[in-house]
């Protein structure tokens, strides 16, 4: 059952445009349906949760790069996208308003109707007296509508050449997949990431920043022996990471998923190899220490009608929002799809020779994740209300993440303890994601800084003229410590790697 009421997200949203997380995009044109814009806490979190990937995902086999968001018809005419990339389109006879058949059924039945043909949409629209839920106008019927954004490129008509804003980042790096290996001498299995823009021009965008026409992904190609699939040197390290796994058996019964470790669910055949298996397990351990429980988190492995057309097998990774289960990573087992049809379309050598000296096609593992549904799920599980202790609601976020590590008062506007205040900010601002603030009341500023999740604050009072030390409040806890100035980089250093305030020094509240 899912607990959070709509009025917990409403105060997330408000919250996240009145402190500079995430604005409607040309709000003073009354906004651009499917787009958000980062403000200035938004863009640092963004930031510092593309860092946490990085240092988590990548390693020295794992290349990144960073490739163009348009690129030539042809490169999507050899991915499958412009025959493929398709979604099911009804519009309302009487309003005009147009809807993603599939959702509008889902809503209004709760059947899973994804995947299926345009034709059996439309059946289903009339038998089950669907209509528009603008106005109660009749619907069309379904056809299928292209979700790239095409566009043109050159400035004259005669030259002028089709191009499509890319749907993925993955097709950069399959185009540069030879030149990355070369580059790099690069040794299968080996990878190569992006993070990056990507645009879908949605039907219906929905959900605040859930389903949007322009978004980031993070996405890594595990390119991968198609005989050494189930070789991967690092497995060990999350054989034991507990999955929680949503079946196709569990689907069609409408059970819950089953708690299995990654080495088992390989063994049973649950998961096609390894390394699906291998990243499987990195991403319940991974969204874990971004806050989010494990009970929120699940794989699915999708229905056959719903795979896309790349893949022989996806599974997506789910959080448990407010109003659902969501996908926000998608895994797939790409085979050579990719490979062969740009060496088909391209007449270009795509192949590596392999240590028997055989030329072979790598199988590509590929998990694509999504910011935005990232970022709503951070907010939404590390958001808590006002209670006894505080009349203010705040933000848990994990120190890696938090937009900054402290916020640096003065107790009072006077004798010389802003001065100070401003020597300790220039000190650690060079290291540290910190601010400066003076304004209002000490409480008063313990409630801003708490409400965006700042990881703690540091007071200078008439003691730190005495000694030179001041006191660190902790966000989660709000218990304090005095400490030295000279060791504050340290202390900070260990709040950042999650060590307790408690350990650090002597509790003084
Ligand atoms: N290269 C594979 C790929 O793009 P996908 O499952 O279509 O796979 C991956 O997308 C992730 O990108 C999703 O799990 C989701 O987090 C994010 N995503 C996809 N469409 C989105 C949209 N319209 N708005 C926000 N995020 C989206």
């Amino acid at each position: 059952m899912i607990t959070m009421n709509k009025t917990k997200i409403e105060k997330i949203i408000a919250i996240a445009k009145r402190r500079g997380f995430i604005f409607p995009t040309a709000e003073i044109y009354g906004g651009f349906s499917g787009f958000y814009d980062y403000g200035p806490l938004g863009c640092r979190m963004k930031n510092k949760i593309e860092k946490s990937w990085r240092d988590f995902f990548l390693d020295e086999n794992v290349f990144e790069i960073s490739t163009r968001t348009i690129m030539p018809e042809v490169v999507w005419e050899a991915s499958g996208h412009l025959k493929s990339f398709v979604d099911p389109l009804t519009q309302c006879k009487s309003c005009k308003s147009m809807f993603r058949a599939d959702n509008l059924i889902e809503e209004a039945s709760g059947e899973f109707v994804e995947g299926l043909e345009p034709e059996r949409l439309t059946e289903l629209i009339k038998e089950k007296k669907i209509a528009c839920p603008r106005c109660g106008g009749e619907l069309s019927d379904v056809r299928v509508f292209n979700l790239m954004l095409k566009t043109f490129v050159g400035p004259v008509e005669s030259s002028v050449a089709n191009a499509y804003l890319r749907p993925e980042t993955a097709q950069g790096m399959f185009t540069n997949f030879s030149s990355v290996a070369k580059a790099m001498r690069a040794k299968l299995p080996f990878g190569i990431a992006q993070v990056g823009i990507s645009y879908r021009n949605e039907i219906s965008p929905r959900q605040w920043i859930i389903r949007l026409r322009e978004f980031n992904q993070m996405e890594i190609e595990m390119f991968v022996h198609p005989k050494r699939l189930n070789e991967c040197e690092r497995f060990a390290e999350v054989a034991k990471t507990k999955l929680r796994l949503l079946t196709h058996e569990q689907q069609k019964r409408g059970g819950d998923a089953v708690e299995i470790t990654a080495e088992e669910a390989v063994a049973k055949g649950l998961l096609p190899n390894k390394w699906m298996a291998f990243f499987l397990a990195k991403e319940i351990l991974w969204y874990h220490s971004l806050g989010i429980p494990l009970h929120a988190l699940r794989h699915r492995h999708m229905l056959p009608e719903e795979t896309p057309h790349y893949s022989k097998g996806n599974f997506d990774m789910e959080i448990k929002f407010d109003f659902g289960w969501k996908e926000v990573v998608g895994n797939a087992y790409r085979t050579d799809f990719d490979l062969q049809t740009h060496m088909k379309h391209s007449g270009k050598d795509l192949t590596l020779v392999d240590s028997a000296g055989e030329k072979i096609v790598p199988h590509v593992i590929e998990p694509s994740f999504g910011i935005e549904r990232t970022f709503y799920g951070v907010l939404l599980y590390c958001f808590r209300e006002s209670d006894k202790e505080r009349d203010w609601s705040w933000f848990a976020f994990p120190p890696k993440i938090a937009p900054y590590t402290a916020a640096i008062f003065p107790l009072v506007n006077k004798d010389g303890l802003p001065e100070k205040a401003k020597d300790v900010y220039n000190q650690l601002k060079q290291c540290y994601d910190v601010y400066y603030d003076d304004s209002g009341s000490i409480g008063k500023r313990y409630a801003r800084a708490d409400e965006i999740g700042c990881v703690t604050t540091l007071t200078i009072d008439y003691q730190t003229l005495k000694d030179d030390t001041l006191t660190i409040r902790d966000r989660d806890t709000t218990q304090q410590i005095r400490v030295h100035i000279k060791d504050l980089k340290n202390i900070l250093w260990k709040i950042l790697e999650g060590e307790k305030l408690e350990k650090l020094g002597i509790l003084i509240k």
